[in-house]
C-alpha cells in the first residue's frame, strides 16, 4: 500500500519506519525542510535504540521517503496517518491546531477516497472534528479513523513491530477494510486489531496511560508507607505482582513519573473531564502525588546535611526521564535541579545520551561530567535520577575515593541493599530501608 505520514516526530518517524518495514511504501511529510534534507540523507533525528538500522534499510530498499510536499504525497497516498503534536495548552486541554490545519489541507488536496487516521494522542471527539474540517474543504468521498499508538520510548521498535494489540476506531467499514490491510502482517501473526468507535478509541489512549500512571503512583505511595512502617517495598512489589491480576510490571517505584506522555495524558484527561462537569478524582491524586514523588530525596539530602544545602556540590547520575532515551520532558531531573539550584546547592551532571538536551535549556546552571566518575569529583553526595544500566553495577571503591562523603541518594533503587552497606556508604533509596544511617 501507500501510506502517507504527515509529522516525523517521535511517533510519525516510527510509525513511518515500521509502515515500510511491513512493506508499504510510505511517504513521510514534515514541514521542516532542514530535518527532510537530513532524513532524506539517512540521518535519524531521534535517538531509539535500534530504530536506525531499520530506518537505513527501507530507505534504501526505497520503501521510505521524505517530502515537504503534502499534495504530491496525498495524490499517491490511500491512507495518510496524522502523527502531529498535541502540546498541552495553557490550561492542560491539548492543543488541536496542528491536527486541525493539516486536516483542512487534506481538505483542500484531496482529490480521491482516502482515510485519514488519527495516530495523535487526542481528546474524544477529535476525530468528528477531523471529519467535520474535512468535509468543509471537499465533497470528495473520505473517512476519519482512530488509530492511537502505544509505543514506549526506548523500545519504539521492538513495540512497534510487536505491539499487544492495534487499536482501531472507526464506524466505516470501508476504512476498516483498508486499515485490515495495513496490518494483516500483525494479525498473520496473531497480534489483535480490536475494533471499536472512534471515541472508544481515542479515550483507549487516554485510559492506558492514565491508569499505568496511576499504577505507578501507586507503589510509590506504597513506597513511602513502607519506608514509615519498616517494610521493604521490594518485596511487597514481588508478593503483589505474582497475582496475574496485578502483573509484576509497572511496579516499580522511584522519583515519579516523567517523559512526553503521561504528565500529559493526564493532564489532558482531568482536563476533558472537568469539560463535562466530571471529576477524575484519582487522576487528580495521581498528579498530586507524582509531583512531591519526584522530589522526594531532595529533603533527604537536606536533613542528611543538617538543613543546609548552600554551596554543597552534588553529583548527579542521569538527566533523560528514564535508560535508553535522550528524553527530557517531564523528566525529575530537571525538578530536582530547580529545587536543589534553589536551595544554593550546585550541581555536575553525567548522562552521555541526554548531556545535550540539557544543556540546551539549563546552559551552564550546572556542569556537566564526561564520565560517571569524574562527576563524583569533590562532591559532597550523588543523587541517582535515571536508571541507565552503566550505573547498576559501579566501582564502589573509587566512588568512595572520588565523593566527599559517602552518600548515595537513589531515586531509581539501583542496587541491592548489601552493595552500598558492605562498601561503608550512606544509602537512601525509595521504599526501603535507609542504609548506613
Ligand atoms: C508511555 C507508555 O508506556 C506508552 O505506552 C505510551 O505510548 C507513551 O507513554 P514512555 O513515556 O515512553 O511510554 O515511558 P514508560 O516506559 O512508560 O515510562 C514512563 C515513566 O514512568 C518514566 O518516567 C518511567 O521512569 C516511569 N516508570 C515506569 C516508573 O517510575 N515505574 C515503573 O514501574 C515504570
Amino acid at each position: 500500500m501507500n501510506i502517507t505520514i504527515v509529522g516525523t516526530g517521535y511517533v510519525g518517524l516510527v510509525t513511518g519506519t515500521t509502515l515500510a518495514e511491513l512493506g508499504n511504501s510510505v511517504y513521510c511529510v514534515d514541514i521542516d525542510e532542514k530535518k527532510v534534507e537530513a532524513m532524506k540523507l539517512g540521518k535519524v533525528p531521534i535517538y531509539e535504540p535500534n530504530l536506525e538500522e531499520m530506518f537505513l534499510r527501507n530507505i534504501q530498499a526505497q520503501r521510505l521517503f521524505f517530502t515537504t510536499n503534502l499534495k504530491e504525497s496525498l495524490e499517491k497516498s490511500d491512507v495518510i496517518y496524522l502523527a502531529l503534536p498535541t502540546p498541552p495548552g495553557e490550561d492542560g486541554s491539548a492543543d488541536l491546531s496542528y491536527v486541525l490545519k493539516v486536516a483542512n489541507d487534506i481538505g483542500e488536496m484531496m482529490t480521491s477516497y482516502k482515510v485519514i487516521v488519527n495516530k495523535s494522542t487526542v481528546p474524544v471527539g477529535t476525530a468528528d472534528k477531523v471529519r467535520a474540517t474535512i468535509a468543509a474543504k471537499t465533497s470528495v468521498e473520505f473517512d476519519v479513523v482512530s488509530n492511537p499508538e502505544f509505543l514506549r520510548e526506548g523500545f519504539a521498535v521492538e513495540d512497534s513491530m510487536n505491539p499487544s494489540r492495534v487499536v482501531v476506531g472507526s464506524s466505516s467499514e470501508k476504512a476498516k477494510g483498508f486499515m485490515s490491510k495495513v496490518y494483516q502482517p500483525f494479525t498473520n501473526i496473531g497480534i489483535p486489531i480490536i475494533f471499536m468507535d472512534e471515541k472508544s478509541s481515542e479515550l483507549t489512549k487516554y485510559a492506558s496511560n492514565s491508569f499505568l500512571a496511576v499504577k505507578i503512583t501507586f507503589m510509590n505511595e506504597i513506597a513511602n508507607y513502607c519506608e514509615k512502617v519498616g517494610a521493604d517495598v521490594d518485596k511487597v512489589r514481588l508478593g503483589m505482582g505474582s497475582d496475574d491480576r496485578i502483573g509484576n510490571r509497572f511496579l516499580f517505584p522511584g522519583i515519579g513519573y516523567g517523559g512526553s506522555c503521561f504528565p500529559k495524558d493526564v493532564k489532558a484527561l482531568i482536563k476533558s473531564g472537568k469539560q463535562e462537569n466530571f471529576d477524575f478524582q484519582i487522576l487528580e491524586a495521581t498528579e498530586n502525588v507524582n509531583i512531591s514523588q519526584k522530589v522526594i530525596l531532595v529533603s533527604e539530602i537536606e536533613n542528611y546535611f543538617g538543613g543546609n544545602l548552600r554551596g554543597k556540590k552534588i553529583a548527579l547520575w542521569g538527566l533523560a526521564f528514564k535508560a535508553n532515551t535522550d528524553d527530557i520532558r517531564e523528566a525529575s531531573s530537571l525538578d530536582n535541579i530547580k529545587l536543589l539550584l534553589e536551595k544554593g546547592a550546585e550541581i555536575t551532571a553525567y548522562d552521555a545520551i541526554a548531556e545535550e538536551n540539557v544543556k540546551k535549556i539549563l546552559g551552564d546552571k550546572i556542569s556537566y561530567a564526561s564520565d560517571m566518575y569524574s562527576a563524583l569529583e569533590n562532591a559532597d553526595c550523588l543523587l541517582i535520577a535515571t536508571e541507565w544500566s552503566e550505573f547498576k553495577n559501579p566501582n564502589f571503591k573509587l566512588m568512595a575515593e572520588k565523593l566527599k562523603n559517602k552518600a548515595i541518594f537513589d531515586g531509581r533503587n539501583m542496587f541491592p541493599l548489601e552493595l552500598p552497606e558492605q562498601n561503608g556508604f550512606f544509602y537512601k533509596s525509595i521504599g526501603r530501608r535507609t542504609v548506613g544511617e
